[in-house]
């Protein structure tokens, strides 16, 4: 059986270091594991207003994870938490009311930045909003990443054999958490 996971990286930037990480780890990941990417810069922000009448691209993003078997949030720290753009596809996908696209979707939580925390505040922020929007999100290992020059080498893979080992075995349990859930469905 394959399982589709959608990627939902927390920065717009084209360079990110995140970004570069999320393909990374998609790389790391066996066979049986699909990766696709959700567009989440395309998303206006959020108002209450559009909830009797969701834009196409709003729809898009729930139709994509609702048929998603898990998720993976690879994202920066932005002045101690999750960036607004993250948030802000959170809350899309949580609305309208009684209809939200995350919940029992299994996920993980990872980030690299280039500040010594490693993205640990945001994370610890996006899994309290997960935990409310009823995520089972892998809690071990935890993946705090400190962005460097030889991080990812040319081919954009991991440059480090440690971490990418540690990375490896992040991702088998993810995937292990994935198809535990899945099979309780
Ligand atoms: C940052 N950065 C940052 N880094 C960190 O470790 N903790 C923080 O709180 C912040 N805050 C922050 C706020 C804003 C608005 C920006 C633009 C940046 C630095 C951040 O780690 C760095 O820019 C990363 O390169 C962002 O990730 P991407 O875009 O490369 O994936």
């Amino acid at each position: 059986m394959a399982y589709k996971i959608e990627v939902v990286v927390g920065s717009l930037r084209r360079e990110s270091f995140n970004k570069q990480l999320a393909h990374a780890l998609t790389k790391l990941a066996s066979d049986q594991f699909e990766f696709s990417f959700l567009d989440i810069g395309t998303l206006p922000l959020y108002s209450q207003d559009y909830d009797s009448n969701f834009p196409d691209v709003a729809k898009q993003l729930k139709a994509r994870v609702e048929a998603a078997d898990g998720l993976m949030f690879v994202t920066p720290e932005y002045n101690r938490s999750m960036p607004g753009v993250l948030k802000n596809a959170l809350d899309w996908g949580s609305r309208p009311w009684g209809t939200n696209s995350w919940k029992d979707k299994p996920a993980a939580v990872c980030g690299i930045s280039v500040g010594a925390t490693g993205t640990a505040l945001a994370q610890q922020h996006l899994r309290n909003v997960l935990s409310y929007l009823d995520v089972p999100t892998l809690g071990q290992p935890e993946i705090f990443l400190k962005h460097t020059d030889a991080f990812f080498d040319a081919s954009g893979a991991i440059g480090n054999d440690d971490t990418r080992k540690f990375l490896t075995a992040f991702m088998q349990r993810f995937e292990a958490w994935v198809q535990r859930h899945r099979a309780g469905k």
